[in-house]
């Protein structure tokens, strides 16, 4: 948009000799009466003049456009900045162990402590807690898959987990039956989240997840763009 308003008023720069520097007196076209009388008496002069006053002119039109554009660029320096230091996107895993360990089921719900980590862009995710502590008020896509495994087919199978944000549901993926040995599901959403806000998984009462290096279960979040 701003290169073709540049150019457009480039032409407009670059056309007006047109008009100016006929070095006529019957039409000065743009010119003043004053630059008409000097051109009756002396052309070479009267051309050379208007000649400069043409580059006067262009020069301050480009040193115009280019303070305009040298303010523009600070501007997106400065949007461009803050996007970079508002880089946020967290991954994790249930575990990284050899062997297939499942966490629950337990008494009462618990958040879910996701113990690998993939990328932790920002450090919003505390390894310790398995809070994803939000760093920047924004549009967020956060992502939760869970898996179990009952062990032997026709055992108690109960693959769930609770999305949350600050303590308040906003997604279970469960999966529940007595047909299969292995179970999981995935939701994903896109959620407008300010700063502070807390997000973490909830293991409901009765579900179990089980997971190995084959990272089954995973808990993923990104900022898509922020909006402070
Ligand atoms: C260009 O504009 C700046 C102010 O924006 C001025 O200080 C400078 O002298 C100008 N340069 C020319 C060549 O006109
Ligand atoms: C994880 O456990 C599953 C189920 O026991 C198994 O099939 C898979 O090979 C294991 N993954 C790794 C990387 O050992």
């Amino acid at each position: 948009m701003r290169a073709i308003v540049l150019l457009c008023l480039l032409e407009v720069a670059l056309a007006k000799p047109d008009f100016t520097w006929g070095g006529n007196t019957d039409n000065g076209g743009g010119a003043g009466p004053n630059e008409g009388n000097v051109c009756v008496t002396d052309q070479a002069t009267c051309g050379c003049c208007l000649m400069q006053q043409q580059i006067h002119r262009m020069k301050e039109f480009f040193n115009m456009s280019l303070s305009e554009l040298e303010k523009e660029l600070m501007k997106t320096k400065t949007v461009l900045n803050n996007v970079r230091a508002s880089r946020s996107a967290f991954s994790v895993a249930l575990s990284n162990d050899d062997t297939l360990k499942c966490i629950g089921p337990f008494r009462d719900d618990r958040i879910i402590m996701y113990k690998h980590v993939f990328i932790n862009l920002g450090g919003g995710y505390n390894v310790n807690t398995g809070i994803f502590t939000v760093p920047r008020s924004g549009v967020y896509s956060l992502a939760l898959t869970v898996y179990s495994d009952a062990g032997s087919p026709g055992n108690t199978l109960a693959a769930c987990g609770s999305l949350m944000v600050n303590n308040k549901v906003v997604a279970g993926p469960s999966e529940k039956n007595m047909q299969d040995q292995e179970d999981s599901a995935t939701i994903v959403v896109a959620l407008h989240l300010k700063a502070g806000d807390k997000v973490a998984v909830n293991l409901p009462i009765g579900c179990f997840l089980c997971d190995n290096s084959s990272h089954y279960n995973t808990f993923t979040g990104f900022l898509l763009y922020s909006t402070d």
